[in-house]
């Protein structure tokens, strides 16, 4: 059997690496048109941070794992054609902000379309909107010249965390396979799980419907999102009342039925897809006429956008009202720990909303590089999610400073914010840097990570996230 996967991306390089580990018989190539990412995928420096990841590829690249340009040869060639393309959100025409962009999935199909001569079974990596499926099928029946040549769709979404990839995949909670109700489809969905059955546990592999698989993608993001939001909500409520949000997210954790998990408050959520899935199951709502349902949906991500404002007006409130020329240090770019993806970052959001009062921000982040910073700073909204943004130019920004640690970054700074949860912030000598640092001097822990009675010991005045407020950060505090 041979497996060809396009798109060598944050899904693509790692599923097909974990496929290719558990499966030696089976050929796997990890196919794209970008020709640095697949250089990076044949070096040790691979185009994405994950933890286990290189060991993984080293482990199987050249044996049974191989990573190419040569799209046409290798798609050809398959039996399975995983498609794990970008779905971006729409920035033009009609649906503009919240559509699913398919057309880096629909060149995919065409050109799986024109270079197959034999039968074969294509996989929805991609999260997608829900009946993609019959539009693909489509397109894959009218461009391709052989008429013996049968397509079967698979739906197969993706639920890896970032961060955590290689744990997820090695041990997922379920792989989700929707197919056809019929013998050729049964057939299929039968293939790729024996594929997955090398080192899965079969009841842990589900079948459904094809439209089931596609909705359950988006519905699981859009709850996860939803927990942080409405944790993020009460934040906000804790903060006017002085209740602590992280006890009040212990006392309903414990609870069985709401569980402990996704309760942790924060500065909002990031990352590629939380938000551009929302937005697509709203769009489908809005499509089959459920504006109900769509505005619920809408209201988890206005809440994160709530939650980023009301942390950029923390901090400029806290610093009398006026952050013009002040440096002020951003730990952490990445959208979460132990990832090197920026995509969506709340970081974006804050140090655009600092910038535009006239603040100086001097970012320090363990795994993005300081062009990647300048790029996501400078991109409009949406622009990411495209094929060919990480060889777009990255402009040098007069109010942006980007340094390689963080004592750099606190360096005559006047406040410090923490925005991305890194275990090494934690054990910083934050006395030493409160000493070069101006007077008085702050700390916004966007994540509640540091130990913030310690801090104000040392002098700090903090702000903690949906935590009772220091009195210096109180209205009517003289
Ligand atoms: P990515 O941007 O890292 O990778 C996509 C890759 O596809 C890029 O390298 C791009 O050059 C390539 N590509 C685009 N059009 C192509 C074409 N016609 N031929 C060959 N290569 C092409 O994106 P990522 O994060 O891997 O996401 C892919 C899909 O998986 C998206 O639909 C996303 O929503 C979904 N997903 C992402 C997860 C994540 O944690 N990043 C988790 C679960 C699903």
């Amino acid at each position: 059997m041979k497996i060809a996967c396009i798109g060598a991306g944050y899904v693509g390089g790692p599923t097909m690496a974990m496929v290719a580990l558990h499966c030696p018989e089976i050929e796997v190539v990890v196919v794209d048109i970008n020709e640095e990412r697949i250089k990076a995928w044949n070096s040790d420096k691979l185009p994405i941070y994950e933890p286990g990841l290189l060991e993984v590829v080293k482990e199987c690249r050249g044996r049974n794992l191989f990573f190419s340009t040569d799209t046409k040869k290798h798609v050809g060639e398959a039996d399975i054609v995983f498609v794990s393309v970008n779905t971006p959100t729409k920035t033009t025409g009609i649906g503009a902000g919240k559509a699913a962009d398919l057309t880096y999935w629909e060149g995919a199909a065409r050109l799986i379309a024109s270079v197959s001569t034999s039968s074969k079974i294509v996989v929805e990596k991609s999260t997608v909107p829900v009946k993609t499926a019959e539009a693909i099928g489509k397109v894959l029946k009218r461009n391709c010249q052989d008429p013996n040549v049968q397509f079967e769709i698979l739906s197969n979404p993706e639920f890896l965390a970032e961060g955590t990839a290689i744990e997820d995949l090695r041990h997922p909670d379920r792989v989700l396979i929707g197919g056809s109700d019929t013998e050729s489809g049964r057939k299929a969905i039968e293939s790729l799980a024996s594929v997955y059955a090398h080192w899965i546990p079969r009841e842990r592999i589900l079948t459904a419907n094809l439209w089931s698989a596609e909705l359950a993608k988006l519905t699981a993001n859009a709850f996860l999102a939803q927990r942080i939001s409405s944790i993020n909500a009460i934040s906000a409520l804790c903060e006017a009342t002085g209740a602590d949000v992280q006890q009040v997210a212990h006392a309903i954790g414990t609870d069985s039925r709401i569980g402990p998990k996704f309760l942790n408050a924060s500065v909002g959520f990031g990352g590629s897809c939380f938000q551009k899935d929302i937005l697509n199951l709203c769009y489908v709502c809005e499509s089959v006429g459920l504006k109900e349902v769509a505005e619920y949906w809408y209201q988890v991500v206005s809440m994160n956008d709530y939650q980023k404002q009301r942390f950029v007006e923390r901090v400029i409130s806290a610093m009398f009202n006026t952050v013009s020329k002040k440096k002020i240090a951003i730990f952490g770019f990445a959208f979460k720990k132990d990832t090197g993806d920026t995509r969506e970052t709340p970081a974006v959001d804050v140090c655009k909303g600092l910038i535009r009062d006239g603040a100086k921000v001097c970012v320090y982040d363990p795994e993005v590089t300081a062009e990647q910073i300048f790029r996501d700073l400078s991109a409009p909204k949406f622009e990411w999610d495209r094929p060919n943004y990480s060889r777009s130019a990255s402009h040098m920004l007069e109010n942006v400073q980007v340094v390689q640690d963080a004592d750099a970054a606190a360096e005559g700074a006047h406040a410090i914010c923490v925005l991305t949860e890194w275990d090494a912030f934690k054990t910083y000598d934050y006395q030493a840097m409160y000493d070069k640092m101006t007077k008085p001097a702050f700390i916004f822990d966007g994540r509640n990570i540091l130990d913030h009675a310690k801090l104000r010991e040392i002098g700090f005045i903090v702000y903690a996230l949906g935590k009772p407020l220091d009195a210096f950060l109180q209205k009517n505090y003289a």
